[in-house]
This record gives C-alpha cells, sequence and structure tokens, in this order.
C-alpha cells in the first residue's frame, strides 16, 4: 500500500523487555517506523507545512537541503507528493542505501568533498543558491532553521499521552544530537509536563561541540560513523538550556550495542539507536524503579553495505572501525 503524508508520526512508544532490570523500565519512540524509514519524516514535513502557511514556498520550487541521507530521504520523499524539485548536497560517502533511496523518491544529489564533510556540503548549497534564481529555488536549512525543534513537539505530546495512558511518569530522557532538533522540541514538552525529569543529551566522542562548551574544552572535529550525529558544528536547534547533562558517546561501541540489540531483540535499528541505549544500560545499572524514555530513529537497512561500519572516504574512522564489530 502506497504511503501518505497522514502516514508521518503516531509512531509505536516500545517497552524494551531486556533493559529493564533492578525494577527500571525502559521505552524507545519508533521513529524508524515513519514512511522514508526516519524520524526525518517529522521534520521536513513540519518545517515545510509552516514555509507554505507563511507563503514563503511556491509550487513547482526547488527544495534544497544538507544531509548524510536520514533527512534528504524523508526530504525528497515529502518533496516529491507535494510537488517540490528536491536536491540533497550530501558529503562523499554516504552509504549506497540511502543514496538509492532519495534517487528513487526523485531527487538530486550533489555529492560533496569528504574532506570538509558537512560544513563542507553547506558551503556548496549556499554557493548553488547564490548563482541560482531565488524564486525557484528555497534553502530549508534544517540545522539553523527552528522550524526542526518545532517539529518535534508533536512527538513529545505524543510520549506524554503514551506514558500517561500506563500511569507512567519519565525520570530521564535519553537521546543523541545531530542538529538536536529532535532531542529539544521532545525535552521542551517533557519539562513542561514532568518537573523531575532529567534530560541526558549524547554526542559522538570524535565530534561533540557541547560537550566541549561545558567543559571548558577546544571542540575538533574528527572523523567517525555515526551519520547523522556530529556534523561538526553547534546546530541552533540544539537549546543547551534543555540538557540537563551532555554526554559523549564512542561511535565503534554504539555500533556494536546495535549489533548486540538486534541480535538479542530481533529489532533492526540502526547505529545511532545503539548510542541512545548504550545511555540507558548506565542509567538502568545505576539506578532502582525509574522509567526512561529514547528513541529509535532509523533502521539497519540503511547501513547495509557498510555493515562493517567502516567508512573508507574518512580514513580517521579506518583504525577504529576494526574493533569488536
Ligand atoms: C541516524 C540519525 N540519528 C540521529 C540523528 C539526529 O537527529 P537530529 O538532527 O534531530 O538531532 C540523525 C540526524 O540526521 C540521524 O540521521
Amino acid at each position: 500500500m502506497e504511503m501518505e503524508l497522514k502516514d508521518i508520526g503516531n509512531t509505536p512508544l516500545l517497552e524494551l523487555a531486556t533493559l529493564s532490570v533492578n525494577g527500571n523500565r525502559v521505552f524507545s519512540k519508533c521513529e524508524y517506523l515513519n514512511p522514508s524509514g526516519s524520524h526525518k519524516d517529522r521534520t521536513y514535513l513540519n518545517i515545510i507545512n509552516k514555509l507554505e502557511k507563511a507563503g514563503v514556498l511556491k509550487p513547482g520550487m526547488t527544495l534544497i537541503d544538507c544531509s548524510t541521507g536520514n533527512g534528504g530521504a524523508a526530504l525528497a520523499w515529502i518533496g516529491r507528493l507535494k510537488g517540490y524539485g528536491v536536491k540533497i548536497f550530501m558529503p562523499e560517502g554516504m552509504t549506497e542505501e540511502r543514496k538509492t533511496q532519495i534517487r528513487t523518491y526523485g531527487a538530486d544529489i550533489v555529492e560533496t568533498p569528504k574532506e570538509s564533510f558537512l560544513t563542507g556540503a553547506v558551503l556548496q548549497a549556499k554557493a548553488y543558491l547564490s548563482e541560482n534564481s531565488s524564486e525557484e529555488f528555497y534553502y530549508l536549512d534544517q540545522s539553523n532553521s527552528l522550524l526542526n525543534k518545532d517539529s518535534w513537539r508533536c512527538c513529545g505530546k505524543e510520549i506524554v499521552k503514551q506514558l500517561s495512558a500506563q500511569n507512567i511518569v519519565p525520570d530521564f530522557f535519553v537521546c543523541s544530537i545531530g542538529t538536536g532538533g529532535t532531542f529539544s522540541g521532545i525535552a521542551e514538552v517533557l519539562k513542561q509536563t514532568y518537573s523531575g525529569i532529567k534530560t541526558i543529551a549524547l554526542e559522538v566522542s570524535n565530534s561533540a561541540p557541547l560537550f566541549a562548551q561545558r567543559n571548558n574544552l577546544a571542540f575538533n572535529h574528527r572523523s567517525h560513523n555515526l551519520m547523522g550525529l556530529g556534523a561538526g558544528v553547534l546546530s541552533a536547534n540544539t537549546d543547551s538550556g534543555l540538557v540537563d547533562e551532555i554526554r559523549v558517546i564512542d561511535d565503534v561501541d554504539a555500533w556494536a550495542r546495535m549489533k548486540h540489540f538486534i541480535a538479542s531483540e530481533k529489532i533492526p535499528i540502526g547505529p545511532t539507536c545503539g548510542a541512545n541505549l548504550l545511555m540507558c544500560d548506565e542509567i538502568v545499572q545505576a539506578h532502582k524503579c525509574k522509567s526512561i524514555v529514547t528513541l529509535f530513529f532509523d533502521s539497519s537497512w540503511k547501513y547495509a553495505s557498510r555493515w562493517d561500519g567502516f567508512y573508507p572516504e574518512y580514513s580517521e574512522v579506518r583504525h577504529v572501525a576494526g574493533r569488536n564489530l
């Protein structure tokens, strides 16, 4: 059956039985069940709907954004259904599955040099826009547009409803950050609803600008294999005031945790979900009788061609990717 825009959202909140030890309970919002296979469907549907309402987008325009793949697929799918052209600026070396998906939805991909990763993709998108008519193209800018964070309030409200139906008051919210839109929009609603909740944001250790800022460290971006996290800049959508604690996760450990979870639970999550699970593991070992909410962003099928976690284009990943995978 063809999926429609109304199929975005209203995802299940799944209790993770194997993590629920010491009387703790862990719940994960299954965003990989969105039509294009990731949480980014919510982001782009909201951004486009709001810009249409504001009269900014005109039929037939081409929508532009930068992405490592999930955002690109979501934008390509929604753009096609709504009648927009879509052009995605994407760093070289992203998985074939993601590129194929974007092209299957009819969007163009401009691959940008691996050396400058996502910051290079942004520069190239801006250069393209400055050379082309603003009547025809619109840069959605998921990193800087606060419509991104705004998209996630609705998911936060769904979580509140789903927890209330089971009389659960959550103690922790755990979520990895790329742009931080997902974390911030949900965290805002959860904090407004539950005064005692503690929010924990996660960054990949090789590219952790908020962690560096909070700990007075110099920030350096290094390559990693958690695509979707660690773009090399702190996005405007990461609302630091909503982050009670910022922690870093090792990319190789996250891949290993994902594989362990898939083997034990038979739920085919992606690597950044493994990062969320590592933090949940730590909480359930340290506490008793707490409720923890986290999120599953996407699925393993988006990484099948890189299932060893090795991205040869990103040479700094080369030495870590062989470990424990
Ligand atoms: C697989 C994956 N996980 C996590 C994230 C982080 O989401 P956000 O940009 O809302 O912080 C992304 C973002 O692209 C992603 O693709």
